[in-house]
C-alpha cells in the first residue's frame, strides 16, 4: 500500500472513532456539543492519530486496539487549537479553512469546548474496552498524555510562546519552546501507540521516542515555514500570523534556508532512529518525510 492510501485508511479510521466518542449535537448542552464537534471534525490532517496507528503497525496491532489512544491525542490537539486561536492567545480567525471556534460560536463557548475536549480525552483512555494492555499500562498511558498536555508539555510550551512575543530567543530557547508546545503531543502519540500495543522493550521505546522527538521539532519548524511561504487557502489558517504577532520562529531567527536544512536533518535523524524495526516502520518513515514536505 502506498502512503497516500494508508493515510486515507488511517484518516477514515480516526474519523469513525472520533464520531463514536463525541457527544451528538442534539444532546444538551447542545451549543457546547456543537462547538466540540466543530473543533474536532473539521478537515485536520490527523497526523497525531496517524502516528499512533503507524507505531502500532510496527507490532502488527489491530487498529481497533489503537483507536482510543488516537482519539485521546487528537482531542487534546483539537482543544489546543481552539485555545491557541483565542483572542488572548494568537487571536486568529481562520482554522482548517473555516472560522475559528470562537468566531463561529463565541469566546466563552470556545473556552468551554476546549475544557470539555480535554476532559473527554482522558475519559476515552480511562474507559475504552478494546485496549490490549492491563490496568497498570492504562495508568501509564494516562500519565503519558497528562504529562504531554500539561505545564511540562504542550500548555507549558504555549506559556513560553506567549512570553516570547516580541523577544529574540536563542536557538536553544526556541527549540525548547517548540519541543514543548508541539513536540510533546507528537512524542505522546508514538508512546501511546507503543504502549497500546502491549510493548515493553525499553530499547524500542527509546528509539521511537528519539524518532518522535525529532519529527515533533521538525513539525513545528515546518509550521513556522508554512506561516511564511504557505498560502492562506492551502494552509487553512491566516498566512503571516507569526510575523504579525512578532513571534520568534526558526525562519525568523535563522533565515529560511537554514530553517529548512534543520527540518530536513531532523527528518533524516528520525528515520535513522527506526533502523532496528526494518520494513515494519515504513509508515513512520513516510510520516517523517510528509511532515517536512507538506504544503498544509
Ligand atoms: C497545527 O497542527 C498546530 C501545531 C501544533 C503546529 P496541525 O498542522 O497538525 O493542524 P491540523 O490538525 O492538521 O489542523
Ligand atoms: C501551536 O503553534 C501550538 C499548539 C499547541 C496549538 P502555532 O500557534 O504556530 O499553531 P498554528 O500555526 O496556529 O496552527
Ligand atoms: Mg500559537
Ligand atoms: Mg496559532
Ligand atoms: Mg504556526
Amino acid at each position: 500500500m502506498n502512503f497516500e492510501s494508508l493515510l486515507k485508511t488511517y484518516q477514515s479510521q480516526i474519523d469513525r472513532a472520533l464520531e463514536h466518542w463525541l457527544p451528538t449535537d442534539v444532546e444538551p448542552p447542545s451549543i457546547l456539543h456543537q462547538a466540540m464537534r466543530y473543533a474536532v471534525l473539521g478537515p485536520g490532517k490527523r497526523i497525531r492519530p496517524v502516528l499512533v496507528y503507524a507505531t502500532g503497525q510496527i507490532f502488527d496491532t489491530a487498529l481497533s486496539h489503537l483507536d482510543s489512544s488516537a482519539v485521546a491525542v487528537e482531542l487534546i490537539h483539537a482543544y489546543s487549537l481552539v485555545h491557541d486561536d483565542l483572542p488572548a492567545m494568537d487571536n486568529d480567525d481562520l482554522r482548517r479553512g473555516r472560522p475559528t471556534c470562537h468566531r463561529k460560536f463565541d469566546e466563552a463557548t470556545a473556552i468551554l469546548a476546549g475544557d470539555a475536549l480535554q476532559a473527554l480525552a482522558f475519559r476515552v483512555l480511562a474507559c475504552d474496552t478494546p485496549l490490549l494492555c492491563d490496568a497498570q499500562c492504562r495508568i501509564r498511558m494516562l500519565e503519558v498524555l497528562a504529562h504531554a498536555s500539561g505545564s511540562r508539555g504542550m500548555a507549558g510550551g504555549q506559556a513560553i510562546d506567549l512570553a516570547a512575543v516580541g523577544q529574540r530567543l536563542t536557538l536553544a530557547e526556541l527549540e525548547n519552546m517548540h519541543t514543548h508546545k508541539t513536540g510533546a503531543l507528537i512524542r505522546a502519540s508514538a508512546k501511546l501507540g507503543f504502549l497500546a500495543s502491549g510493548q515493553t522493550s525499553a530499547d524500542f521505546e527509546a528509539r521511537l521516542d528519539l524518532y518522535a522527538h525529532n519529527i515533533g521539532l521538525a513539525f513545528q519548524i515546518h509550521d513556522d515555514i508554512l506561516d511564511v511561504e504557505g498560502a492562506t487557502e492551502t494552509i487553512g489558517k491566516p498566512q503571516g500570523s507569526d510575523q504579525l504577532r512578532d513571534k520568534p520562529t526558526y525562519p525568523n531567527l535563522l533565515g529560511m534556508e537554514p530553517a529548512k536544512a534543520i527540518a530536513r536533518r531532523l527528518c533524516d535523524e528520525a528515520i535513522a532512529a527506526l533502523d532496528c524495526f526494518g520494513r515494519s516502520a515504513d509508515s513512520l518513515r513516510w510520516v517523517a518525510k510528509f511532515i517536512v514536505n507538506r504544503d498544509r
